[in-house]
């Protein structure tokens, strides 16, 4: 288009031929918008020589003026030194703004940068393992819902009546009317677990609980718990040791021991709290074990024969043991962590350690 304009033969009489004012201001734009449209410092000069050097486009048409009708002679010469200025000024700008690229212009032998990388949370990290080695010992993993009834919290785990975790100032109750808490512990999913089929049950749940409870190094108002149960005929008191003995060797070494000491809980009879030996200082006494030698994890015991009867299981036929561990707990102590709220706060600087 643009070439056919100049092709045009000025000095032919004939004033059809001769280039109207309108063609002019076509003929401008679509100059302008050429130019515009280069993609490279390259093309934006090819450009320059086409139109703006001393035999380029623009010239020739200023030459053409003289052969334009009179009264169209001024504003023929208006438009043309228009498209000059302009085009100029739009040939200099594209070819600032390449030249700087070419300053940019990457350096391969730059070493590269480094991306930050998500890493695994070490509390979920804590979790899997779990898993794995609960796993490897032949238990399946369940689950259940962080919503309860006082049904599977309370009442049949045989908790009494005056029990402190039934009220609103120790449970975070979604609606006390209808009875419908936050899970105070996942003791509730042993009760879900049994409800659902017949025994042998074999099983870990690890999952978020809460409680009404002012925060600190030591406690947060949400954390997590390992459940355990395991429900067969003959199962003894000596298994469950056995059980958690081989756990904590695999998580904290074969070094590691196990205590228990009577407690009372009372979904379990007898009831057990479980201490493994100070891995940071082996038993002798420091300041992780309070100078005892053991390091407290959670509560154990005999599954009460009034939990398998609550859920339908023969318990003359059947025993079993159940367990509970923190979570947070078995983790701070795997990475001498000392403060349980770190883990939650989701602080860069921390979670990037692991
Ligand atoms: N549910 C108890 C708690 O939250 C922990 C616990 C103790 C769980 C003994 C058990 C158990 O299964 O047998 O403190």
């Amino acid at each position: 288009m643009i070439e056919e304009y100049c092709q045009i033969d000025m000095k032919e009489d004939k004033t059809d031929n001769l280039m109207k004012i309108d063609e002019l201001k076509q003929l401008k734009n679509e100059i302008l918008s050429e130019i515009g449209n280069s993609s490279t410092y390259e093309i934006v000069e090819e450009k320059r020589i086409k139109y703006l050097s001393k035999k380029g486009m623009i010239p020739e048409l200023f030459s053409k003026i003289k052969e334009v009708q009179n009264q169209d002679k001024k504003e023929f010469g208006q438009i043309l030194n228009s498209l000059r200025e302009e085009a100029y000024e739009l040939i200099n700008r594209l070819k600032a703004g390449f030249s700087n690229n070419e300053d940019n212009k990457i350096d391969l032998t730059l070493p590269g940068r480094k991306l930050p990388v998500g890493k695994y949370h070490p509390l979920y990290k804590m979790r899997d393992e779990i898993k794995q080695i609960f796993r490897q010992m032949g238990f399946s993993v369940a689950i259940g819902p962080e919503i309860e009834t006082e049904h599977y919290i309370f009442d049949a785990l045989n908790m009494p009546e005056w029990h402190p975790a039934r009220k609103v100032t120790d449970s975070l109750y979604v609606d006390k009317d209808s009875q419908l808490l936050l899970r105070t512990e996942t003791s509730s999913v042993q009760i879900r677990t049994m409800e659902k089929s017949d025994p042998p049950y074999r099983i870990i749940c690890p999952g978020r609980v809460y409680r009404n409870e002012k925060e600190n190094s030591t406690h947060t108002a949400m954390f997590m718990q390992l459940e355990g149960l395991y429900v067969d005929e003959n199962v003894s008191f000596a298994e469950l040791k056995g059980t958690l003995l081989a756990f904590f060797k695999h998580l904290y070494g074969q070094e590691t021991n196990v205590r228990f000491r009577p407690h009372y809980f009372p979904f379990t009879e007898p009831s057990a709290e479980v201490d493994v030996t100070c891995f940071k200082c082996g038993g002798d006494g420091c300041s992780l074990c309070k100078n005892s030698g053991w390091i407290e994890l959670g509560g154990c015991g005999m599954v009460h024969p009034k939990l398998l009867e609550n859920v339908g299981v023969d318990s003359e036929k059947y025993t079993g043991f159940a367990f509970g561990l923190g979570i947070e707990r078995l983790t701070m102590l795997k990475y001498g962590l000392n403060d349980i709220r770190d883990i939650y706060e989701n602080d860069l600087r921390f979670l990037e350690q692991f």
